[in-house]
């Protein structure tokens, strides 16, 4: 670079760092420490041990403790391969319209009366975080002085996500110490004391990281206070079909609210329930109170997602997109979900006779009444440290565990490091 070019930089850093004697725009910034499950994750490669074992990352493994692809999904990449017709031309902004449709049917049901009256409409986005982020942003650009209210405990990235569209975000309590269950009773009251009109992020099934969801009746209050109230619920669909191995089991919550005559946002994710976590692939979906403001919201979504992501990647959603429009590869898939979820259901059971079989002091029934990907064992942060440090078991600090990491061949292991840790640290 010239003398003068490299002058001219120099006096634009200063100008933008507002600081004139500062040689650097970068020189205030600090650095961050790691996103704590990919540290979690970094920290279990970088073991040496053989018999470790990855309880932290929420990403499904075999019996054998290898990542799955679901036979449907090779299926369908195949004839993706052959499919000369396809090319690697844009998307349109708002995503593959089958694929939205047929994401927005699979959550609704196709027989939702919002589906029915067109009040419905969804756009594709980077996975269930592209989703989740999407629905943020326009909520904010539209009512930047709502609260947005997300459990305690949550996903680690809610915060950031709705922090950092600018909404102040606080916590409802969610989870029951004592009981290891949900603390309902603290939850409606968060509910009734929240400001009129609050943004309420509810999981939709298989909650991250407590595996506690409402039963039919809690749902039923928790949508009564939230009518009440006037609130928002924007639902966050990660799991669906996972959680029970029944999509319509695990989209119950969200049907009986669009029933019952509430808007709604929800972010759905293809990441577990079709194992495609890396091809980021999935939709936020909208009900409207009518088919012009669908039409309008859609508008508005497309605004935003050109100038963050201009259109989606095609990879992902033509998969879901063929297999959620073919009536036998979508009962192929169902067959695959359920061995998912069964699997991880047997480990539930497994872990727990083990525990039994060890007398290991306290309660554990909360492991097998608990569902979806993940366990809050109840385990505390001590108790977490010395089972990575003695037992090279990597779960998260709040004693959360990925019950897809367990199989046949690590799961007694597991329960006598718990063993251990509960009589001794
Ligand atoms: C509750 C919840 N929401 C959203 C996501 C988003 O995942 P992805 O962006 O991979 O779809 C996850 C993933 O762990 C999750 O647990």
């Amino acid at each position: 670079m010239s003398t003068s070019a490299t002058n001219r930089t120099l006096a634009i850093s200063q100008h933008l760092s507002g600081n004139a004697t500062a040689v650097s725009v970068f020189e205030a910034v600090e650095n961050l420490p790691l996103d704590p499950i990919f540290a979690l994750s970094a920290a279990y490669v970088a073991d040496a041990d053989s018999n470790k074992i990855n309880l932290g990352i929420g990403a499904y493994r075999d019996n054998d403790g290898k990542p799955w692809v679901l036979p449907v999904v090779r299926q369908v990449e195949q004839s993706l391969l052959n499919d000369k017709s396809l090319n690697h031309e844009y998307l349109a902004i708002d995503g593959l319209r089958t694929f939205t449709d047929a994401s927005a049917k699979m959550i609704l049901g196709s027989e939702s009366i919002a589906v029915k009256e067109k009040r419905f409409l969804g756009v594709q986005q980077i996975s269930g975080t592209g989703a989740v982020r999407l629905g943020s942003d326009f909520l904010f650009k539209i009512n930047k002085n709502a609260t947005v209210y997300i459990s305690d405990p949550t996903w680690g990235n809610h915060l950031q996500i709705f922090g950092d569209s600018g909404f102040t975000v606080k916590t409802y309590k969610y989870w029951n110490a004592a009981t290891r269950g949900l603390a309902f009773d603290e939850f409606l009251e968060s509910l009734k004391n929240a400001p009129l009109g609050s943004i309420f992020v509810l999981h939709a099934c298989a909650h991250n990281p407590t595996g506690v969801d409402p039963t039919h009746e809690q749902w039923k209050q928790i949508a009564a206070v939230i009518k009440e109230r006037k609130h928002f619920p924007f639902f966050d669909c990660a799991y669906q079909g996972f959680a029970s191995g029944s999509l319509a089991q695990d989209a119950w919550a969200v049907r009986y609210f669009v029933e019952s005559g509430f808007e709604i946002f929800v972010a759905q994710s293809y990441s577990k329930n079709f194992g495609l976590y890396s091809e980021r692939c999935g939709c936020l979906t909208v009900v409207t109170s009518t088919e012009q403001q669908a039409i309008n919201v859609r508008s508005q979504l497309c605004r935003l997602n050109r100038s963050s992501i201009s259109n989606p990647p095609a990879y992902g959603a033509r998969i879901v997109n063929a297999v959620l429009n073919d009536p036998t590869l979508f009962t192929e898939w169902e067959e695959n979900l359920r061995t998912m979820a069964h699997r991880i259901i047997k480990m539930r059971s497994e872990c727990v006779r083990h525990l039994t079989d060890l007398k290991t002091p306290g309660s554990w029934d909360h492991i097998t009444s608990q569902i979806g990907m993940f366990s809050y064992t109840g385990l505390t942060k001590a108790q977490v440290k010395v089972i990575k440090e003695k037992f090279h078991v990597y779960m998260t600090d709040n004693g959360r565990i990925s019950m897809a990491g367990l199989n046949e061949g690590n799961v007694k292991r597991f329960a006598e490091a718990v063993d251990y840790v509960v009589r001794n640290a």
